[in-house]
């Protein structure tokens, strides 16, 4: 065909790692292998409009804008991602774009936006990619490839293509796993884990105070960084069973202590800082002791920052949504929560 002007719109989700990705090489390959679950009402809406050139500029042309107001504060980072993937997607110099972006969550919420962002830049462009027609694409090719450019704008993002559960990283005991791009996790998935909830607790609203990129480097020359690549493969071979097995004892003993080891690699680095914030310990000690007190299997993961993501059944989704709102809202900026769930991955609308 000779697709010269249209636009495409993608919604993408955001994800949670369970094994956390802390650490990288260039060109943003992981230094241990990750799995994360893919979410649902954390999404972007992006679309691409595009037009062939008029000029023959070598330039990336393209405007940008964000929640309805043009945002040009963005465009390096954009600008860096498109210099990144220009040889596996030459004819991005034919074309003009306009790009429109919107989160479902609020803007300063603390959330990572980059996993659903540029994971949705990314299935824009393979969309653009496949109207072109220039080459056969099979489903799973566009989707590898969406990933595979995803990861080159943010690692995570190679983990919010498809869902529900996405490895992202070579391993020995994953099939089909690569460095490259994400892959669902290719075995039965225990029906423990259908549905699963994320309530996600807003402890910090503000722009955190180191950004993951510096973060990443502070692995190099870590004094456990060896140690923590390794551990974290092992959990990587501790959970897929898990997961299978539905144990989810052993679920949240793993989930957790990642939680506390992508943290503590922060409070062990040079320089070292701390995301956790006084009211991020104030509700993991009360998840503590409401699973004991009431034997739930209510658990917490953490991001690169202060927010708390609760994790548990659909079978408790009653009583620990009754303990979320009347014991752990309190710890919140303005009571902010958002009611999270295990998704099923991007659509193009
Ligand atoms: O994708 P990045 O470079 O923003 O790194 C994200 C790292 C963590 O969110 C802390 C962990 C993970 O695996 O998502």
């Amino acid at each position: 065909s000779n697709t010269s002007k249209g636009s495409v719109t993608w919604k993408t989700p955001s994800n949670i790692a369970l094994v956390k990705y802390w650490g990288k090489q260039e060109p943003q390959i992981p230094e241990n292998t990750s799995i994360s679950f893919t979410l649902d009402a954390c999404f972007t809406l992006t679309t691409l409009e595009f037009s062939k050139k008029e000029n023959n500029s070598n330039d990336f042309n393209f405007g940008i804008y964000f929640e309805g107001k043009k945002k040009d504060d963005f465009k390096p980072k954009i600008n860096k991602f498109f210099e990144r993937i220009q040889q596996y997607v030459p004819f991005l110099k034919d074309f003009e774009f306009v790009i429109k972006s919107r989160n479902s969550f609020p803007h300063s919420s603390g959330i990572a936006s980059s996993a659903s962002g540029m994971s949705a830049l990314a299935l824009c462009i393979m969309s653009l990619e496949r109207s072109l027609g220039k080459v056969e694409m099979s489903d799973d090719y566009f989707n590898k490839k969406a990933s595979f450019l995803a990861r080159l704008g943010s690692g995570s993002a190679c983990r919010s293509i498809e869902g529900e559960l996405i490895v992202w990283g070579n391993h020995k005991e994953i099939d089909g796993s690569s460095n490259l791009y994400g892959v669902k996790f290719p075995y039965k998935i225990h029906e423990n884990f259908r549905n699963y909830h994320d309530t996600i607790l807003l402890v910090d609203e503000g722009v955190k105070q180191v950004s993951s990129t510096i973060g990443h480097q502070l692995m190099h020359n870590h004094p456990f960084a060896k140690q923590r690549f390794n551990q974290a493969n092992d959990n990587i071979s501790m959970i897929s069973k898990v997961l299978q097995s539905g144990n989810l004892k052993e679920f949240i003993a793993i989930v957790e202590s990642e939680a506390l080891s992508l943290h503590a690699m922060m409070m062990t680095s040079n320089p070292y800082f701390i995301l956790m914030k006084p009211n991020t310990l104030k509700i993991i000690n009360k998840i503590w002791e409401f699973r004991i007190n009431t034997k739930s299997n209510i658990c917490f993961t953490l991001d690169a920052g202060a927010n708390v993501h609760v994790l548990f059944p659909e079978s408790e989704k009653e009583r620990v949504n009754n303990f979320i709102i009347n014991e752990l809202i309190q710890y919140c900026q303005e009571n902010h929560y958002i009611c999270d769930r295990i998704g099923h991955g991007a659509k193009r609308l």
